[in-house]
């Protein structure tokens, strides 16, 4: 199984403040803030190894604990939404490279009876990927997969890392078929795993327009 939840219990507080109908666009841009930097310091605990060596106190020479692997990562901000769970990120990845990439749903066009959406792709501007690398792409929304699966073109095109995980706030049934299918070396981390689509192409019961509610 290729997708993983996190199940932190702050992350599901403010994936249901996210979710609130109620909740303002600073209340939303900053509980996206909050949740990207919880998915991070998850991500941290559950998939990057720790080494033991030795610190010195003040007083006294000690064993310590370091994470690996922190000076190789790439997160990759999928505009607009992510631009809130980046900085969050980044709290937990400061030393990060980042790209970010321009993709958006045409939602003129609505979404085809494949159930896929046609994407258009502004700018790309990604770091040079190497093997050692752990590339995370930051997008609060994983609903037809159609985005992702356009992002992750683009990324795998020309850098193989050494491992890659899309991380969604929400994410919906047919959007992580999608990537699985077309992407089975990429991990799925998401906060949810919602129910549906609805006929727009919309995640029930979802968060609404995470870039809407977080920029309008
Ligand atoms: C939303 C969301 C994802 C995408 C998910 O972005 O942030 O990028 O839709 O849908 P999909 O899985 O069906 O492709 P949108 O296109 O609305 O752009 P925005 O972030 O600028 O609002």
């Amino acid at each position: 199984d290729h997708a993983s939840v996190v199940t932190h219990a702050l992350a599901q507080h403010v994936l249901t403040d996210l979710r609130s109908v109620e909740t303002s666009q600073v209340e939303f841009r900053k509980g996206l803030v909050k949740l990207g930097r919880l998915c991070g310091y998850e991500l941290i605990d559950s998939r990057f190894p720790t080494e033991t060596g030795t610190v010195e106190t003040p007083l006294a020479e000690t064993p310590a604990t370091r994470v690996s692997g922190l000076e190789d990562v790439v997160i990759v901000n999928v505009l607009r939404a992510a631009t809130p769970f980046v900085e969050g990120l980044l709290k937990a990845f400061p030393t990060a490279r980042q790209g970010v990439i321009s993709a958006s749903r045409d939602e003129d066009a609505g979404m085809g009876e494949d159930g896929e959406f046609p994407i258009s792709v502004q700018y790309v501007k990604l770091p040079d990927i190497d093997e050692d690398d752990t590339v995370i792409i930051a997008d609060p929304m994983l609903a037809t997969g159609s985005t992702m699966v356009t992002v992750l073109d683009e990324i795998l095109a020309d850098g193989t890392p050494e491992s890659c995980f899309v991380l969604s706030a929400v994410s919906a049934p047919p959007g992580l078929e999608r990537i699985t299918e077309a992407f089975p070396e990429v991990e799925h981390v998401t906060v949810s795993i919602d129910e549906k689509l609805d006929d727009d192409g919309f995640i029930v019961p979802g968060l609404g327009d995470a870039g809407d509610r977080a920029f309008r």
